[in-house]
């Protein structure tokens, strides 16, 4: 996508991030959430910036050889072009290059996008955690991206 650039998060990208994520998600990360992950290397964050305006971001926790990622989210004005599937790309990419084999993640049974573009991806179904989430309870569909599938 034109004018798509994905780079690391920066502390100058938590304001916006909490803003977006505050109109994305009923139990949304708070600006501190953020600020707490530039602390930790064993965490990886990327950004979206489109024509310079912050659009989403993503990243994972990297614990012996697997990644749990989360927080895959994208400000609602730039959906739908390809970003979420681009900041994914480019995390599985960074975490092949430390060593990552095999990706996890949980979403909501019901949130048919994101289903869609982690298929897209190569994650897969795994099971079912009933009753996961709050703000309404839904079950939690676990997904696993198991071997590079690009
Ligand atoms: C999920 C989310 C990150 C996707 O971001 P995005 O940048 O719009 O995603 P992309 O443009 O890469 O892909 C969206 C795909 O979903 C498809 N899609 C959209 N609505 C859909 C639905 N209800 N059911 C199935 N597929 C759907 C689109 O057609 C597109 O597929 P395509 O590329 O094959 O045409 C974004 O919608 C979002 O931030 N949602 C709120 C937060 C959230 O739910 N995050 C995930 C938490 S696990």
């Amino acid at each position: 996508m034109k004018g798509l650039i994905i780079r690391e998060l920066q502390d100058e990208d938590i304001e916006v991030l909490s803003r977006i994520e505050a109109a994305s998600f009923s139990m949304p990360w708070s600006a501190e959430d953020f600020a707490a992950l530039l602390q930790h290397d064993y965490c990886m964050y990327l950004v979206a910036e489109v024509d310079k305006a912050v659009a989403g971001c993503c990243g994972m926790t990297i614990s012996c050889n697997e990644g749990s990622i989360d927080n895959v989210v994208v400000a609602e004005e730039f959906r739908g072009r390809g970003i979420a599937g681009e900041l994914l790309r480019e995390l599985i990419a960074r975490g092949n290059a430390r060593g990552v084999e095999a990706y996890t993640l949980e979403v909501r049974v019901g949130n048919g996008a994101a289903i869609h573009v982690y298929e897209k991806l190569g994650f897969i179904s795994e099971g079912i955690r009933p009753g996961f989430y709050e703000k309404p309870v839904e079950d939690a569909m676990i997904m696993w991206r198991r071997k590079d599938g690009f």
